[in-house]
């Protein structure tokens, strides 16, 4: 049962009748007003698009506070994570509740080890789809078509649920980068017992039959650091996606295919490709003109948006922004490259930071605004980042998904609305057929 407690009443005067609702609070002091009677008692649904102010599940995995920029999972800070932990260890953390020992450690990683393999009839798969297919399309295919080879999900649901998510986690890897190789036209390369799940990841997209990859421990470590950065990020928008599906009682691959497409769109996963395209506009038009972008951002009738700034909840800097731009700075260093994008990047980041349209909508760097100009940098194309994206979100869907499905309050997901259209009205006397 997760720990809230009712601190007070609500008192809501409506139509001349005074309700109480209760009030609770979580650990870190989040309160909330309780409607789950409202409309029995009132005959009122509240009206909140985007669910900017509503709160959909009470949760024990991720904590936020936008205002102070805090991001904590199971209580853990999440530069104190990336600083001290692997990606597996923090996928296990969000999965499972805690940090792994090292005994717990050895058997999950030797778990992802034996299930980094796909059926050898999913290769063929790759063949089918166009060669401008964008790898966000073949990922939530791929991911999808894990239920029809492993359909134990459906007949044993609690006793395979480890077993599928341990498989998840590793063929989602394996998945992306044969998908990778497929864009290339190079043949796949198989996972490696001998290797560590990012070493492993690497060296499938990497290595060809005359480029023998050779792991670089400061490029695995910031592709392990990159991943925790976006691990999980409580009911962000694809987040509510896997858990909306899970709630009709649809299998996790189905849940997680949808998280993926959730994920692809600009204003969520998909910023990421965006950033650094909107980069290179600005370094290709030569003139730099930093302000010139900043004045589109602002402008109304332009559709155009600062990619990469601006967040639901994060209205101060987002931590792991600074992480990100810390890694992209380390690894330029150590491969002696200079990237004119993070220079643009830079130069952005000041003049948005120091406009007051900005300031007065507390929009600041988010994730996405330096984690692409790493991947680049590692040698990864614009358009795998959103992938990168859904590789590293992977374990925190599924904590999610598995939170919501074993919780006491699990209901299947259904938003009320408020109609505003026709009124009843007879379709003959109504429908003009000449
Ligand atoms: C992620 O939810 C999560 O946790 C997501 C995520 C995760 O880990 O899962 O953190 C990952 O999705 C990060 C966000 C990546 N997206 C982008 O970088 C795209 C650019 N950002 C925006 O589209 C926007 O900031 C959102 C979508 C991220 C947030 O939008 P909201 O909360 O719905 O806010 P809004 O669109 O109502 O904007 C409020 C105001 C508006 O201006 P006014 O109508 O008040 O005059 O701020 C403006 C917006 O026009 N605004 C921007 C802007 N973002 C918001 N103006 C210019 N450039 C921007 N980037």
């Amino acid at each position: 049962m997760s720990y809230t407690k009712e601190i007070c009443k609500a008192k809501l005067e409506v139509h001349g009748k005074t309700y109480e609702l209760p009030v609770y609070e979580g650990t870190e002091g989040e309160q909330a007003i309780d409607i789950r009677n409202l409309r029995a008692q009132t005959g009122l649904i509240t009206y909140d698009p985007g669910f900017a102010n509503t709160g959909s599940c009470i949760s024990n995995i991720t904590f936020i506070d936008g205002e102070k920029g805090i991001l904590r999972h199971r209580g853990y800070d999440i530069v104190d994570l990336a600083e001290n932990c692997t990606f597996l260890d923090v996928s296990y953390l969000l999965v499972h509740g805690f940090l792994p020992n090292r005994d717990e450690r050895a058997n999950f990683s030797e778990l992802m080890n034996q299930h980094s393999m796909l059926h050898e009839d999913m290769r063929r798969f790759y063949n089918l789809f166009p060669d401008h297919a964008h790898p966000m399309a073949m990922l939530s295919a791929m991911v999808v078509s894990l239920s029809t080879f492993y359909p134990e999900l459906e007949t044993n649901p609690n006793e395979a649920i480890d077993i599928t998510v341990t498989r998840l986690l590793s063929k989602l890897r394996t998945i992306a980068a044969f998908t990778y190789k497929k864009m290339r036209g190079e043949p796949i390369v198989y996972p490696r017992p001998d290797f560590s799940y990012c070493e492993n990841f690497l060296n499938m997209m990497f290595q060809t039959p005359v480029n023998k990859y050779v792991p670089d421990p400061v490029i695995t470590r910031a592709l392990n650091q990159l991943l925790v950065l976006h691990a999980d990020h409580e009911q962000n928008c694809s987040s509510a996606v896997v858990k909306s599906v899970g709630s009709s009682e649809a299998n996790l691959y189905a849940s997680i295919s949808a998280g993926v497409s959730a994920l692809w769109g600009a204003r969520h996963g998909g910023a990421n490709q965006q950033v650094i395209e909107m980069l290179e506009m600005i370094h290709n038009e030569g003139k730099h003109d930093i302000q010139a972008v900043i004045e589109r951002a602002k402008d109304k009738n332009d559709s155009f948006r600062l990619m990469g700034f601006g967040h639901r909840v994060y209205k101060t800097y987002d931590p792991r922004a600074r992480v990100a731009k810390e890694i992209c700075r380390q690894v330029l260093d150590h491969l002696g490259k200079k990237d004119e994008l993070l220079g643009i990047a830079q130069e952005l980041e000041e003049a948005a930071l120091a406009d007051p349209y900005f300031q007065q909508r507390n929009l600041y760097p988010n994730v996405d605004f330096y984690t692409g100009l790493t991947y680049r940098a590692i040698g990864i194309p614009t358009n795998m980042f959103t992938v990168m994206f859904a590789i590293g979100r992977l374990p925190g869907w599924i904590a999610q998904w598995l939170e919501m499905r074993s919780g006491s309050e699990y209901k299947i997901y259904r938003p009320r609305q408020i109609y505003n259209g026709p009124t009843q009205r007879d379709v003959i006397s109504n429908w003009d057929r000449s």
